[in-house]
C-alpha cells in the first residue's frame, strides 16, 4: 500500500525495538516511552515466555503477551499473527490490568495467532525432561509446542479457537496427535479433551470481543503514516535462525520478525532500535563466553534485580560482548542504540568488554562463530573501562553523567559502529538521558513524559 497520509520529512514513522543480546534487555521499558508518542504498538513474536516490566506513576506491571503499549491509553495495541498466545494468560493479564484501571479497549488479537494449549505446556515439560543432561532450559510456557503445532500445520489458530463451530474439530484434531506424541513418545497420560473444550471454550468467549485481522489494521496505519512501533520478544541471539542453536527459542526475535509477524512489508520500517543492556545476561542452557561466575557477576545480579520476570530464575551474567553485537547489528540492521540499566555497573571498579576472540587454534577474530559448538572454545579479549562510583539514576542529561560512564557508552558505539540515541539509568520513565548522538527522525525528542519533566536532548 502506498504512504498517503501528511509526514514531516524529517519524520520516521515506523521503528523496530528489537533486543541485541539474549533477551532480557529492558526493552518492555523503551516501548512504554516511544508508545507516548505512537498510535500503534504491535508485538511480534514469541509467547508467554517473554515478561516486559514496565513502571509507571501506577508501579509496577509484568507483562507477558499484552503489548508493553498498554499504559498509554490513546493507542492500538496488537498482538499480532507471529505471536503464539495462551488464552488463560491473556485473559488473566485482561484482569489484572482492568483491575488496575489501565483500558484494555484497544487491545487486538490476529485471527490468525496461533493458540498455546495446555498439551503444549505439558509437552514442554516432559520433553525437557527427555533431554537429560541436553534441556534447553526453556521457560515451560509451551511455547516451543505450540510453533512446532503451527508448522506441522495442525495448529489452532485465534480466530478458529473463538469460534465456538471451529473449535471442537481443531481441538480434536490437534489433540488427537498430540495426545499420541505424550502417551508413546513421552511414556506420559493423554489429556482429556472433553475437559479442556469446556474450559477452553470459555476463554474463547472472553476472548472472541479482541480478535481482528490485525495484518490489516497495521497495513492500513502503515499507509496512513501514523506512528506504530514494532515490539520485539527475546533476543536476536534466542533467534530460531540467527541465534546460538539450539538454545534457542522457537521464534524470530529479529527485526526481521516485525515483518514476519505482523504482514508489514520491509520498505515500510524506517528505523530499528537496538536494545543493548550494559552488560549481558542469559537465561538457559548454551555457551555464553563472556560469563562472570566470580562476585562481580553475583552483585550485578543482585543491583539489576537479574531474575526471570516468567520463572523467577537467576539469570546468568556476564561482560558486554561486542562481538556478539556486532553480529546483531548486522542481522537486525539496528541503526540507533538504547543502552538500558547502565546504573547498575556503578561501584564496578573497572568494566569490561569483550571485542574480540581468540579460537582454539590460536587465531584472534572479531567474527561472531554462528555454531554453538564453535562458541564453546573461544576466549574473550577484552578491553578495559575505568569504573565510575558516583549514583547515576537521577541524570537527565547526557552532559551529567560522569565522564568515564559517558567514555564506556562512547566505546559500546565505537566497538559496535551504532550511534547511541538513549542511555537508560533505572526503571522509570523520567530515568531516561537522550545522549543527541543519533539520527534525528524519531518522535521521542518531541515527548514529555507524564508527571515529569521533559526528556531533553544534552
Ligand atoms: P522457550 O522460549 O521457553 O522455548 O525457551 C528457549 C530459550 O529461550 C531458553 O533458554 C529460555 O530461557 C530463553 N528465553 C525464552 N524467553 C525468554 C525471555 O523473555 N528472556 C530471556 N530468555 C528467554
Amino acid at each position: 500500500m502506498p504512504r498517503t497520509g501528511p509526514v514531516e520529512e524529517a519524520e520516521m514513522p515506523t521503528a523496530i525495538v528489537v533486543g541485541a543480546q539474549w533477551g532480557d534487555e529492558a526493552k518492555g521499558k523503551i516501548t512504554d516511552i516511544l508508545a507516548q508518542g505512537a498510535s500503534m504498538v504491535v508485538r511480534y513474536a514469541g509467547g508467554s515466555n517473554a515478561g516486559h516490566s514496565v513502571t509507571s506513576d501506577q508501579g509496577l506491571f509484568k507483562l507477558h503477551l499484552v503489548p508493553s503499549g498498554i499504559l498509554n491509553p490513546r493507542i492500538d495495541c496488537i498482538i499480532s499473527d507471529g505471536v503464539v498466545v495462551d488464552p488463560a494468560i491473556l485473559v488473566q493479564e485482561i484482569d489484572e490490568l482492568e483491575k488496575r484501571a489501565v483500558s484494555t479497549a484497544r487491545l487486538y488479537v490476529s485471527a490468525s495467532s496461533h493458540v498455546v494449549m495446555p498439551y503444549h505446556r505439558t509437552l514442554d515439560r516432559v520433553d525437557e525432561e527427555k533431554r537429560g543432561g541436553r534441556k534447553i532450559g526453556t521457560t515451560c510456557q509451551g511455547v516451543g509446542p505450540a510453533y512446532t503445532d503451527k508448522v506441522r500445520r495442525i495448529g489452532i489458530r485465534m480466530g478458529d479457537f473463538t469460534d465456538p463451530k471451529a473449535f471442537p474439530h481443531a481441538l480434536h484434531e490437534s489433540l488427537t496427535f498430540n495426545n499420541l506424541l505424550l502417551q508413546k513418545v513421552y511414556d506420559s497420560e493423554p489429556m482429556d479433551e472433553a475437559q479442556i473444550l469446556q474450559e477452553y471454550t470459555a476463554l474463547g468467549r472472553r476472548l472472541k470481543p479482541f480478535v481482528r485481522d490485525t495484518a490489516w489494521m497495521v497495513g492500513e496505519a502503515l499507509a496512513a503514516d501514523r506512528r506504530v512501533l514494532f515490539e520485539g520478544a527475546q533476543g536476536t541471539l534466542l533467534d530460531i535462525d540467527h541465534g546460538t542453536y539450539p538454545y534457542v527459542t522457537s521464534s524470530h526475535p529479529v527485526a526481521g520478525g516485525a515483518c514476519l509477524g505482523t504482514g508489514a512489508g520491509p520498505t515500510s520500517i524506517d528505523a530499528v532500535i537496538g536494545i543493548v543492556k550494559a552488560y549481558t545476561s542469559r537465561v538457559g542452557a548454551g555457551n555464553f563466553p563472556t560469563e562472570l561466575l566470580d562476585e562481580i557477576g553475583a552483585g550485578i545480579r543482585e543491583r539489576g534485580n537479574e531474575y526471570g520476570t516468567t520463572t523467577g530464575r537467576a539469570r546468568r551474567i556476564g561482560w558486554l560482548d561486542a562481538v556478539a553485537l556486532r553480529f546483531a547489528m548486522m542481522v537486525n540492521g539496528i541503526d540507533r542504540l538504547a543502552i538500558t540499566l547502565l546504573d547498575v555497573l556503578s561501584g564496578v571498579d573497572e568494566i569490561r568488554v569483550c571485542k574480540a576472540y581468540r579460537l582454539p587454534n590460536g587465531k584472534v577474530t572479531e567474527r561472531l562463530p554462528l555454531r554453538n559448538e564453535d562458541l564453546a572454545g573461544c576466549e574473550p579479549l577484552y578491553e578495559t573501562f575505568k569504573g565510575w562510583t558516583r549514583d547515576i539514576s537521577k541524570v537527565r542529561r547526557y552532559a551529567d553523567l560522569p565522564a568515564e560512564a559517558r567514555e564506556y557508552v562512547e566505546g559500546i558505539s565505537r566497538l559496535t559502529q551504532v550511534p547511541v540515541w538513549l542511555v537508560s539509568v533505572g526503571p522509570h520513565r523520567q530515568q531516561t538521558v537522550l545522549t543527541g548522538q543519533a539520527r534525528e527522525g524519531l518522535w521521542l525528542r518531541e515527548l514529555p513524559t507524564a508527571g515529569a519533566p521533559a526528556l531533553s536532548v544534552a
